[in-house]
């Protein structure tokens, strides 16, 4: 059992969680913070692809959201990732995304991961190289959204980190 694991659980999320979820996006001050009701949306109807990782009371302190994308069905898409201030550092979210990776391979047949990073985001960058290298898999990357592309002012491009295939 790693650090990480030692107080912590690992499961799915479940609708009641989309509160918490959304707070932690909010405090990350890294991520674009969506709608309260998309986080209650996505753990209601994307829970099989998403994990939460609870502390001893059973509340979440990160969580990792995604989903199949409907035309590549062995791609998981991650959407966000985010831990708690007061549990970074200790091998969280890799456990989380480790986790899920595993859970979508036994159940959606998954073999690769996407993800999109704004340049600059160390700790995503490392987060996602990591991964990679832990499940043998390639690492490409592409701009997929141009910063011209978003209509609410400034905005970062959004890079595709595609990383596959997986041995989970
Ligand atoms: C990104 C984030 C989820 C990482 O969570 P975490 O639980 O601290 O990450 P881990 O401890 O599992 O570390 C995973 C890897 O990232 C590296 N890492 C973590 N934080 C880092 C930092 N601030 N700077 C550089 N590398 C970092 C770790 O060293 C580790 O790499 P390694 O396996 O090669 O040693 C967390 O920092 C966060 O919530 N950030 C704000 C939200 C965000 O930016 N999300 C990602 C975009 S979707």
């Amino acid at each position: 059992m790693t650090a990480a694991q030692a107080d912590l659980q690992i499961d799915r999320p479940a609708t009641a969680d989309g509160a918490a979820l959304w707070r932690i996006a909010r405090d990350s001050e890294a991520l674009d913070l969506n709608s309260s009701y998309s986080y209650l949306l996505w753990c209601r109807d994307f829970a099989g692809t998403s994990a939460v990782a609870r502390d001893e009371r059973g509340e979440p302190v990160g969580f990792v959201t995604g989903y199949v994308r409907p035309e590549r069905p062995h791609t998981l898409l991650v959407w966000q990732v985010a831990v708690d201030g007061a549990y970074r550092g200790r091998g969280l979210a890799a456990s989380l995304l480790d986790q899920l990776a595993a859970r979508v391979h036994r159940e959606h047949g998954v073999t690769s991961v996407e993800t999109t990073i704004t340049p600059g985001n160390t700790a995503s960058e490392r987060l996602f190289a990591s991964f990679a290298e832990r499940h043998g898999a390639a690492l490409e990357r592409e701009v997929l959204f141009p910063a011209g592309l978003f209509p609410d002012g400034p905005h970062d491009p959004e890079v595709l980190y595609r990383i596959g295939p997986l041995s989970v």
